[in-house]
């Protein structure tokens, strides 16, 4: 395997209504590339990147769901995996801003699950206000950054916090994930027990 050097994984999610632009986020931070054509995710997408920071090489592995209500019942599965889900909405859309039912959900099936609020296409006029979307932040104790996959603003500062958030929290309560353990671990596992969460 090429360039699978890393000391530390992460799992993140990505999680919000479709259209969004989880997919979009999700390429602009692996190959920077962004796509102005809407191509909606089937189930659930994967991408990983390797980060360097603090002389440290952070592997971070990207679920990306499919937003579709028909597809809810799939990508609730990946929750529990996840050291990270991302709960995106669209700025300039308040219909996608509905979420304390979503954050609610994942208190549920994923207690220890670092959670973020992304407001996405900062580009585009905002029907968002920051107050609003400080206030669901708050409320929920989580954190809120604006970006947009268009034009790259905050993409990196976003996963930058969300791997510095990772790592100190994984310091603490020692539970950080060591490349060394992960290659252990799935030697041991037979091929029909890998899923997202090995
Ligand atoms: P599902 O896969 O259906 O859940 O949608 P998604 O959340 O993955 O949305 P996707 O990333 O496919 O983006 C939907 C549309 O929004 C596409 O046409 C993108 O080009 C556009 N888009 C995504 N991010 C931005 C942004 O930051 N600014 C603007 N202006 N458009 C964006
Ligand atoms: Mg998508």
């Amino acid at each position: 395997m090429m360039n699978e050097d890393y000391n530390y994984l992460f799992k993140t999610v990505l999680i919000g209504d479709t259209g969004v632009g989880k997919t979009s986020i999700a390429e602009k931070f692996v190959d920077n590339e962004f796509n102005n054509n809407f191509e909606t995710t089937i189930g659930v997408d994967f991408k990983a990147k390797i980060v360097e920071s603090n002389d440290l090489k952070f592997k971070i592995q990207i679920w990306d769901t499919a937003g579709q209500e028909k597809f809810r019942s799939i990508t609730k599965t990946y929750y529990r995996c996840a050291d990270a889900i991302i709960v995106i909405f669209d700025l300039s859309n308040p219909d996608s801003f509905n979420l304390q039912g979503w954050i609610n959900q994942i208190k549920i099936l994923n207690e220890n699950a670092t959670i973020f609020l992304v407001g996405n296409k900062s580009d585009l006029n905002k029907e968002v206000t920051k107050e609003k979307a400080l206030e669901l932040a708050n409320s929920n104790n989580i954190n809120y950054i604006e970006c947009s996959a268009k034009t790259s603003q905050n993409i990196n500062k976003l996963f930058d916090e969300i791997i510095d958030m990772l790592y100190k929290e994984g310091l603490k309560n020692n539970t950080l994930k060591k490349r060394e353990d992960i290659i252990e671990f799935k030697k041991k596992k037979t091929f029909f027990d890998k899923g997202c969460c090995n």
